[in-house]
């Protein structure tokens, strides 16, 4: 069975969990085919990246195959990561006005849903800790989950916040942009949920501890790796800026839009420090506007101000980076692991 479709398997157990328990409750036949339509709707359809790289991360840490205890366990914790996604997403649609997500129609936008999206977001947060409950409840480590999960989750709502207020549903202020804005947007409403969060999961399933000395150097597992996932969500993010400009529709798969919808991207906010009063007024008048032709006078700035060459010069340094701090954890998880004493 591929990796991908056994961590199926574990949802349609772990969904059935959640449904025999509303069940239990006394819910009417009607509600439950709701909750169902709401789970296989909204936690179905992406591509389970933030899930599986909890399982996977796991069994990096154990360094051998899962028991099916170990495995289902796993699992929970990434089907978990994936139904806090398909919360935010569901509230995220509401305030982004937005049409389609992952090839369907949003859920507020599915006929008879409508607001009630907002209480069926709030019951999908609600099933992570039903979840938690039930599988963690006696490890020594529940709270630590409950904890991470909360703080994540407070984490995500600063960043959406910041987002809404910096580009606002149709209203274009290119003051309101900076790249500091910029990288803090991206890592509190993206990278601490989709990379910190599945790892630091994983860690504490498999026992990481919080700090540990050893040859007299004092380590925290948990600040190291979110040291380095942190930059790389930063890194993922501008990547997916730049293709979103850069790239042909062949090579990326879709058509950017960044430009057309006023988005907050790593090469507007580059371009906004590097153009003349001239450029700027360019970018003024023409970005966020739903029309091509505006859209290429932007692009044309963009070129000006040498974006590609500065983007080359950008990944050079995080690849470089990275490969230092690589060398740190790996030593790190070499003098943990498989230790004697
Ligand atoms: C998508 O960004 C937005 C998020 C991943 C975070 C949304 C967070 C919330 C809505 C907080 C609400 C919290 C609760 C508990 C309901 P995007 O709009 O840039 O990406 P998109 O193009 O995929 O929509
Ligand atoms: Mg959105």
């Amino acid at each position: 069975m591929s990796v991908c479709s056994k961590f199926e398997v574990a949802w349609v157990v772990i969904k059935q969990e959640l449904l025999d328990h509303f069940n239990g409750e006394g819910m009417p036949k009607d509600a439950a085919e709701w909750y169902e339509r709401n789970l296989d709707y909204n936690v179905l359809g992406g591509k389970l990246y933030r899930g599986m790289s909890v399982v996977d991360t796991v069994e990096i840490l154990k360094g051998r195959a899962l028991t099916s205890d170990e495995y289902m366990k796993a699992a929970v914790l990434g089907w978990s990561v994936e139904l806090l996604q398909a919360c935010f997403l569901v509230a995220d649609d509401i305030m982004d006005n937005s049409i389609t997500r992952h090839g369907q129609s949003c859920w507020y936008r599915v006929p008879q849903v409508g607001h009630i999206a907002i209480n069926d977001s709030f019951m999908l947060e609600s099933a992570i800790y039903f979840l938690l409950k039930k599988h963690f409840r006696s490890e020594s480590y529940y709270v630590d989950l409950l904890e991470l999960f909360h703080e994540t989750t407070y984490q995500t709502e600063m960043g959406q916040l910041i987002d809404q207020l910096t580009a606002p549903v149709d209203k274009v202020d290119l003051s309101t942009f900076s790249s500091k804005r910029h990288s803090l947007i991206v890592i509190y409403k993206t990278a601490y949920y989709s990379l910190y969060l599945p790892v630091a999961l994983a860690m504490h399933m498999c026992g990481v501890p919080a700090a540990y000395t050893i040859d007299s150097a004092h380590i925290q597992p948990y600040g190291t790796a979110k040291s380095i996932l942190i930059p790389l969500g930063e890194y993922f993010q501008i990547q997916d800026d730049f293709l979103d400009f850069s790239g042909s529709p062949e090579q990326i798969g879709k058509v950017g839009t960044d430009i057309l919808d006023n988005k907050c991207s790593w090469c507007i906010n580059t371009a906004l420090e590097l153009a003349s009063s001239k450029q700027r007024m360019v970018l003024d008048e023409n970005y966020g506007r739903k029309d091509s032709a505006a859209e290429g006078r932007v692009k044309v700035v963009f070129e000006e101000v040498g974006l590609r060459e500065i983007y080359r010069v950008y990944e050079e340094g995080v690849y470089a980076e990275k490969t230092l701090k690589r060398e740190v954890f790996r030593s790190f998880l070499n003098k943990v692991y498989k230790r004697e004493k």
